[in-house]
């Protein structure tokens, strides 16, 4: 038997998979194909202050190595979250981490304040891959936006811990863990998904209604574990903030590549898409490979690949 416990800020999961943001629903009707107790945590999808109809169908397309999904974050608006789905999520027997998402800071501020009052979400996690309405700038695409936002939800939060779930879609990666680590961040989750576009060659349209999209799945999990593995060394590591590696996660052994890479927990998201049930086997290879590596305890392999 090997220890699969961790630690995120304080918060101790019985082991590092977590079901990803926007993936399994509010959490609570996911648990009749997955017992929730098997997980180290649950996020919910992004709630907003706001109910949001989201995007018009298609939303969700299908991609070679992955998907593409514009959904717009639709969502029953903070609310109807907190009247009508938290208290079946409650109940569940693992970590709930409530996701945050917003078009002004004002909006990330009131969730976050009403999320603080919940005692059932020990950490909450930032959505910053959405733009501000004032400006057009997404808030997790530019340092300085990204410690504006931080500055003001990091005073609402009296009780929970601040996860930051960083936007691959730029330059610099460092430099935005960076900035989330000075204005105050428990943890980042690494990455939410990469833009990109299908077309529809016959109709000569894309192949969303709005567009462009997010790409998740395989596609983007050697770009994940890369900007994983640099923030770790240049970043989190050094100030000892725990990362989420997240990103085209369908085995254990992509689990185990984050793990090496620097990431303390590992979100599944596409991955139950194919197979709700898939975190158990994921969960079972990677505590097998713990063995194997002669460890006792995960945690002993936390950021450990070696040089080539
Ligand atoms: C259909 C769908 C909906 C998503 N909704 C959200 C969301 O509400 N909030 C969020 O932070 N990320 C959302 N994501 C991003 C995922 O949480 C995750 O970061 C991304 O899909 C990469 O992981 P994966 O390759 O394991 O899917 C969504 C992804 C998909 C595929």
């Amino acid at each position: 038997m090997v220890d699969m416990s961790v630690s995120l800020a304080g918060v101790v999961l019985r082991n590092p998979i977590m079901t990803a943001a926007g993936t399994c629903g509010y959490v609570d009707e996911f648990a009749d194909v997955l017992d929730p107790s098997r997980l180290g945590a649950m996020v919910t999808k992004s709630i907003t202050s706001q109910p949001r109809e989201g995007h018009p169908p298609w939303r969700l397309v299908e991609v070679p190595l992955g998907m593409l999904n514009a959904v717009g974050l639709a969502n029953v608006g903070l609310q109807r979250f907190l009247d009508e789905k938290l208290p079946g999520a409650a109940g569940l027997d693992t970590v709930l981490i409530g996701s945050i998402a917003g078009n002004s800071i004002e909006d990330y501020v009131a969730v976050a304040a009403a999320f603080d009052a919940e005692d059932r979400l020990p950490l909450v996690e930032l959505n910053v891959s959405c733009p501000n309405t004032q400006d057009g700038l997404v808030f997790g695409e530019d340092p300085d936006h990204l410690r504006k936002l931080l500055g003001e939800v990091r005073p609402a939060l009296k009780r929970t811990k601040m996860l930051v779930k960083l936007s691959p879609n730029v330059g610099d990666i460092v430099a935005m863990a960076g900035a989330a680590i000075e204005a105050g961040a428990d943890g980042l989750t690494l990455i939410n998904t990469m833009s990109a576009l299908a077309i529809d060659v016959e109709a000569g349209t894309p192949r969303l209604s709005r567009g462009s999209g997010g790409l998740s799945g395989p596609a983007i999990h050697p770009i994940a574990l890369r900007m994983v593995h640099q923030v770790y060394h240049a970043a989190a590591g050094p100030a000892g903030v725990p990362l989420i590696g997240l990103g085209g996660v369908m085995r254990w052994s992509d689990a185990a590549e984050f793990i090496l890479a620097g990431a303390t927990a590992v979100g599944m998201g596409t991955a139950l898409f194919v197979d709700p049930r898939s975190p158990k086997a994921v969960l079972k290879g990677l505590a097998r490979w713990v063995q194997r590596q002669g460890c006792s305890s995960i945690r002993e392999l936390v950021g450990q690949v070696k040089p080539p």
